[in-house]
């Protein structure tokens, strides 16, 4: 298998499409494992993981610790809230810390943007970013076009419109870097208080109406609307947002043409996705999921690849 042409997983941003294309095969070999009897494969037994966690998280913290397990890694997990953060501990100290106990991978969740970039300058470690503040979710974009793929074939040319709130979402960042190295077309849409103004300056389109949208489209990618994030109204309640901007199966009905629907999770049931269209034949968001161990596996194993043994 070949080398990805970076030193740590920060960004889409950073990556070529070469490093894609490497992911993406080293990804379908690890699919392959995790699909047999016994899911797991020796490859990483003198490798040591740090799974640091400063933010909350289901899917990524669960999916990273189950792709070190199958590559037979020794996993430690860091939860900031049961930490010393608590006692004022700065982020370079805690790091240097979980390293001085000979860790070789951190996997960083963080509130702060360019939190893992900061650590890949300061800590001899490989540093894969599980998500920084508003910024990124590399991973989460790796997959996100991986289930693309498997489910159509390719990602060139297919129209991909990502919907909701693009403002707060590091998937929608790291979505439309990938899928744009790939040669895919991308819009957004959502409402204006919720598009950053930048968008036009990344060559994606906004498209206000969501009928058009989705007639426009191949593929939906549905994001959730992050309140946590948002110290100010954008939007006047959440019921009209559901009437303007929430998928039902009603609207999909009368588009005339299947398409496929995706969300990165956590769902609010009912506000952006009516349960019916999220448990869909439609749907690939568990395919999303199953897909994230791979894609994971992948990217650690090309990683380990390069720690001096
Ligand atoms: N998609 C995603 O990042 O989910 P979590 O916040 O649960 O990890």
């Amino acid at each position: 298998m070949s080398e990805l042409s970076v030193e740590h997983l920060l960004g889409i941003k950073y990556l070529k499409s070469s490093d894609i294309d490497i992911i993406f095969k080293t990804a379908d070999h690890f699919k392959e494992v995790i699909n047999r009897p016994i899911k797991k494969v020796p490859s990483l037994r003198d490798i040591t993981i740090a799974n640091l966690f400063f933010e909350n998280s289901t899917r990524t913290k669960l999916s990273f610790e189950l792709a070190e397990k199958r590559l037979s890694a020794d996993v430690i997990n860091f939860s900031a809230s049961q930490s010393s953060v608590k006692k004022g501990e700065t982020l370079i100290d805690t790091v240097n810390n979980i390293l001085a106990m000979k860790v070789d991978i951190v996997v960083m969740r963080h509130a702060s943007v360019g939190s893992g970039v900061f650590l890949s300058r300061h800590v001899d470690a490989k540093i894969i970013n599980a998500g920084d503040g508003t910024h990124e979710h590399p991973t989460q974009a790796l997959l996100d076009s991986y289930s693309i793929r498997e489910k159509l074939g390719n990602v060139k040319g297919k129209k991909i419109v990502i919907i909701g709130d693009i403002l707060h979402s590091r998937v929608a960042l790291s979505n439309i870097f990938a899928l744009q190295l790939q040669g895919a077309k991308v819009k957004v849409c959502g409402p204006t208080t919720l598009i950053p103004k930048y968008i036009s300056s990344l060559g994606v389109e906004v498209e206000n109406n969501l009928k058009k949208a989705l007639e426009w489209c191949d593929v939906a990618n549905v994001l959730r609307v992050q309140h946590e994030r948002m110290d100010i109204k954008y939007f006047p309640s959440t019921r009209e947002y559901t009437q303007l901007f929430g998928i039902n199966q009603e609207i999909l009905d009368n588009l005339g043409k299947k398409i496929v629907i995706m969300h990165p999770g956590p769902i609010n049931r009912g506000v952006e996705i009516t349960s019916d269209v999220a448990d869909s034949n439609d749907s690939i968001i568990l395919n999303q999921v199953e897909n994230g161990v791979a894609v994971r596996m992948a990217v650690i194993y090309l990683l380990a690849q390069q720690v001096k043994r």
